[in-house]
């Protein structure tokens, strides 16, 4: 294999250890540690591993953190009571609720009615204009985490031909504007995009989040670009792989990151980040 590997794993780990160290600052110095709560609905299986992952993370940066579940009958007024005691306390820095919801639920009353400085995910319209005006506040995780991993490795982006596939308000579209915002020219494909393969092809840069397993393959891909595969799917044997052919495309690619290992940590730890970006909005020193 040619390509060489953006390493999402020690990268996440380095911003962790960062993380935590600000955090033991911060409570040497008298102030709380900063405090996340995760709220999960209904039992889909995914969420459950996801949000695993996120509160184990939080308690290694010292972070007090707490699940919030609740049954997948709950009702959106339950849902919406709960986010308003969130809100009102001072002890809670992030909010984030777990997507996707059960179906008598709308995720965006939902998104809107979680404070926007508490409002961790980057989802709130508020945050999203504000990233819209290059006045960036809390960003979406996995946006953010892949421009975190893409400087960290010392990749420069600036004048270079981004592709996205998907256009997704979690990915795609913040995606784009942070590519966009870091001078990139930036197309977003999607399921109705005309000749995806020839689009992919003129990409210096990709970014797939398409969700379908393998779905970029290596002869749509430039000799030379940087790849990010942000799909994590599982397959019928249990083995997760993403959107990318990884091995093929790592035989044309400068740069791949993995699945698992690549974009999926960087998620995790910009979500640390962003939770103590928080924490200093309530709690400025
Ligand atoms: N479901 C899949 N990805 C995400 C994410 O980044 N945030 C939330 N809240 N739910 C998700």
């Amino acid at each position: 294999m040619g390509a060489q590997i953006l390493d999402g794993k020690a990268i996440a780990a380095d911003l962790r250890a960062q993380i935590a160290s600000l955090v033991a600052a911060r409570v040497a110095e008298g102030r709380r540690p900063p405090g996340l709560v995760v709220v999960l609905v209904g039992d889909n299986p995914a969420s459950q591993v996801y949000v695993r992952n996120k509160q184990k993370a939080c308690e290694q940066v010292g972070f007090a953190s707490e699940i919030v579940r609740l049954s997948g009958e709950s009702t959106q007024a339950e849902l919406l009571d709960l986010i308003d005691d969130l809100n009102a306390r001072d002890d809670v820095d992030g909010i984030l609720v777990q997507l996707p919801l059960p179906p008598q639920i709308d995720e965006d009353t939902v998104t809107e009615r979680i404070l926007p400085t508490k409002d961790v995910d980057g989802f709130h319209p508020y945050n999203v204009g504000k990233l819209v005006l290059r006045q960036p506040t809390l960003r979406p995780c996995t946006p953010k985490g892949v421009m975190t991993m893409l400087s960290r490795t010392g990749i420069a982006l600036v004048g270079k031909d981004a592709v996205i596939v998907g256009q997704s308000n979690i990915v795609g579209r913040p995606m784009f504007l942070e590519l966009l915002m870091a001078r990139c020219t930036v197309t977003v494909c999607h399921s109705k995009t005309r000749d995806l393969a020839a689009k992919v092809r003129g990409a210096d840069v990709v970014v797939a989040a398409v969700g379908v397993p393998r779905f970029i393959k290596a002869d749509w891909v430039k000799p030379g670009a940087i790849v990010i595969d942000v799909g994590i799917n599982r397959l019928d044997d249990g083995s997760l792989c993403g959107d990318v052919d990884t091995d093929a495309v790592a035989e044309v690619a400068a740069w791949i990151t993995p699945v698992p290992g690549g974009v999926g940590p960087m998620t995790v730890a910009t979500l640390l980040e962003n939770t103590l970006v928080a924490a200093d909005l309530h709690d400025p020193d």
